[in-house]
């Protein structure tokens, strides 16, 4: 079980805000831009200052370092000063004392401002060559060439849409000051150490050293909270400072909605070569994707929207161009798959376009492109991809949800209904396990044990929900072979672990377990030495189990035996660090090996659509996942089902509208429709596969599993496809549908093909 599933379900977790907070603790707000692009002409505070209850008021002239929030490229201010660049762009901030009167006070502002033409979209960016970083290239022989030969080509256009976090927990900070001019902050970052050193840098600290970040937990992050959560944590900080007193910075659900970036919208442009028998010759693509007013992770996001264009087919002349647009909106950022389920949705439209226009089953053109060993084994970066999974995967998913009798069905049920039309889907999944940014693959751990035997566990990770630190637990547990509950779990913790990578990438306890598991093996190793010593026995004769130790040919508890090595004068506490083996890659040439290893999975989806209003429901998922030995087969199938909700969500009904102005219309949960509980299918059979454990050396065996699983869900939006094309009367054409796909798409997919029947 989740080690913290009873508090979740009881509302006793604490999360930051939760967290008793010391005396005369101030609550700060943010005053924002209102507009997308401007010249700031004035800003007046003096009415915000004189405010109840205001203490401090801060603007872009008083920060103390450097006016700095994302540093990845040094493009984005804490606080815009003479220039506007996007709607919820941070202008100024209060401190009062109390939520409401730091609101209420950021309301009395006078800004003027001066608006200048603002760029909103990726196709108003691409006209005027507007980019947060240059385009990167990906090709491997002759991708034109290839597809002037080829017997058929195809080509067209595609979006798909970008995707609110939805947090349950929005952005959050607590800011401590010490009296030696450091601070502590409790922040939900999935990245402490960088939370760590943007707030050293606003403050001007010469030493990152005095800046402890911690978290216990997040309600939830899915991305958001990985390069985003400085904006709370520096504000907090900074009013700390100048106040000396805690200060608090949270968001509103309005607020962060408007403030904080997304994932990443694209357009696609395509062209495709390709036989008779489907089997793709040559790719060309062009990928762009609206990054906002800074480049914050668009360059991995972006990187890795490339890394995935092929899915899992191999593609032997390709030519992938990625543009990372310059908008007016807020900077879009790390989301749950980080720009792969975009490149994957991408290329399973181009491969359901092969199969309408071949008349064939979508499926049989996909085994067809799967990479196979020898010839066809080598990913367009140059990666061989090892093992015959996914065919594996495949076939067993289709008998076990019955693909070929469903289909009949299925067309039997459309022959008969003229107004519900059901549709069909099976698609795969190859997903690359490993940060992109090679040096991130890094962690440590930090373990005590105490004398009464109780072990304290401390790594860099973060727990977000995904049950990180009860498989880390879990690792330490098994390695040491003793209960589970002997194990207090801690909070991420600068002071504890330095340098840690963000949890994220899916590697959270891939690098986790494997760097705790190396500290618990540092201190066995030395309990072995020191009780062969001792008992005057061999080393191998010293043996862990269930929680008691053999000890030549007596036994022991694990407890009596640390009482005694304590007496002893033995160390007991220990660090361990791991860095991922074989991987390198180059990003400057898109060549390497970026990834330790793939995870796999397939869906098959079945829905319904309703041909007169355009909804659609989604009856029935099928799904087959790869997790290696799974390290925990409970976690892991809640990450599966909570992945899948959310692509789903993401390619059926979240939409993310800005206005001519540049605002963002679906600012609230009454206009951004998220999945619910009753959207969840009523047939929702989830099938770990346990068959195959991970060749590379992992924890245990077991594979990454927080990522993969979300673009399983392409199969609820190519079976929508499929019943619009039911509804047109089975045309040799895919429908036009950009996702996602809402009632007003699915009915106008439905005329446009009518119209061409
Ligand atoms: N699961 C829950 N419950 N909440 C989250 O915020 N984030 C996802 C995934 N699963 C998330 C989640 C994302 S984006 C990633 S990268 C991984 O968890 C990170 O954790 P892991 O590396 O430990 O899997
Ligand atoms: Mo996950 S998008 O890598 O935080």
């Amino acid at each position: 079980m989740h080690d913290s599933a009873h508090l979740h379900v009881t509302g006793k977790a604490n999360y930051v805000d939760d967290l008793p907070v010391p005396a005369m603790t101030l609550y700060a707000a943010i005053g924002v831009s209102r507009y997308a692009h401007a010249r700031v002409t004035t800003l007046d505070l003096d009415r915000v200052r004189q405010s109840p209850g205001v203490m401090s008021v801060m603007a872009a002239q008083d920060i103390p370092g450097e006016n700095l929030l994302s540093f990845i490229q040094a493009d984005e201010p804490v606080f815009a000063s003479t220039h506007v660049a996007c709607v919820g762009q941070p202008i100024f901030a209060v401190a009062a004392q109390s939520f409401k009167q730091a609101q209420m006070a950021v309301n009395l502002a006078a800004v003027e401002y001066e608006p200048l033409a603002p760029v909103l979209t990726v196709e108003q960016a691409l006209a005027i060559d507007s980019f947060v970083l240059p385009s990167m290239r990906l090709s491997r022989g002759d991708a034109t060439q290839a597809i002037e030969a080829a017997t058929h080509r195809l080509e067209g256009q595609l979006k798909v849409g970008g995707q609110e976090h939805f947090y349950l927990e929005c952005q959050v900070a607590l800011a401590i000051p010490n009296d030696d001019g450091g601070l502590c902050v409790h922040s939900a970052t999935q990245y402490p150490s960088y939370v760590q050193q943007a707030v050293a840098r606003v403050l001007g600290l010469t030493r990152i050293s005095d800046v402890t970040v911690m978290c216990r937990r997040m309600g939830g992050a899915f991305g958001g909270k990985e390069t985003q959560s400085t904006l709370t944590a520096c504000v907090a900080a900074l009013l700390a400072a100048e106040t000396g007193q805690a200060v608090k910075c949270r968001l509103t659900r309005q607020e962060d909605m408007v403030i904080t970036g997304k994932r990443h919208d694209f357009i696609a442009q395509y062209q495709v070569g390709f036989d008779d028998e489907g089997k793709i010759e040559g790719y060309s693509l062009e990928l762009s994707s609206r990054c906002g007013m800074s480049a914050d992770l668009s360059g991995p996001v972006n990187d890795r929207a490339i890394l995935h264009s092929d899915n899992c087919y191999f593609l032997p002349h390709v030519s992938i161009v990625s543009h990372r647009c310059k908008t007016n909106t807020v900077s879009n950022t790390a989301f749950r798959g980080f720009g792969a389920p975009q490149g994957i949705w991408v290329m399973e439209q181009v491969i359901d376009e092969i199969a309408r226009y071949l008349g064939q089953d979508s499926n049989e053109i996909r085994k067809r492109n799967f990479y196979e060993p020898g010839q066809r084994d080598i990913t367009p970066y140059g990666m061989r991809v090892e093992g015959r999974l996914l065919p594996e995967i495949v076939s067993r998913l289709e008998t076990d949800a019955g693909y070929g009798k469903r289909r009949a069905e299925i067309d039997d049920f459309n022959r008969h209904n003229p107004i519900l039309k059901r549709g069909l889907a099976l698609t795969p999944v190859k997903f690359g396990i490993s940060f992109t940014q090679t040096h991130l693959n890094q962690a440590g751990a930090l373990i005590h044990l105490y004398a009464d035997g109780s072990v304290y566990l401390n790594h860099g990770g973060a727990e977000m929900g995904q049950g990180l630190y009860t498989k880390v637990a879990q690792t330490v547990a098994e390695e040491l072979q003793v209960d589970l509950e002997r194990i207090t779990i801690s909070a991420a913790d600068t002071s504890k672990v330095p340098n840690a990578s963000a949890t994220a990438a899916s590697v959270g306890s891939d690098l986790n377990g494997k760097a705790a598991q190396a500290a618990a093996r540092v201190i066995k190793l030395r309990l072995v030495e020191f009780a062969a010593k001792y008992f005057d026995v061999r080393p191998d004769e010293v043996v862990f189990m269930n929680n008691r130790v053999s000890i030549g040919s007596q036994q022991i508890s694990f407890q009596e035996l640390i009482a005694l090595a304590y007496k002893e004068r033995i160390s007991l506490s220990a660090t361990g660090f791991y860095r991922t083996p074989e991987i390198g890659f180059d990003r400057n040439n898109f060549t390497g090996r970026p990834f330790l290893y793939f995870s796999y999975g397939a869906a098959v989806s079945e829905v319904v659509i309703d041909t007169l209003t355009g909804e659609s429901t989604l009856l029935r998922v099928d799904l087959l996942h790869d997790c290696g030995k799974s390290l925990n087969p409970a976690i892991d199938r809640g990450q599966i089902e909570g992945a899948f909700l959310q692509g789903a969500g993401w390619l059926t009904m979240e939409e993310l509208i800005w206005n001519d102005a540049g605002i963002l219309q679906t600012n609230a949960p009454s206009s951004y429709k998220i999945p619910a509980c009753s959207d969840c299918p009523q047939h929702f059979n989830v099938t770990l596969l346990n068959t195959a454990p991970n060749q590379e050396d992992s924890v245990f065996s077991s594979k990454a599993v927080g990522e993969p699983p979300f673009m399983l869900a392409i199969s609820v939006f190519q079976a929508i496809k499929d019943a619009i094309v039911a509804a047109a009367g089975h045309v040799r054409r895919s429908p036009r549908l950009d996702a996602p796909a809402t009632p007003e798409r699915i009915l106008n997919a439905i005329q446009d093909l009518h119209s061409h029947n």
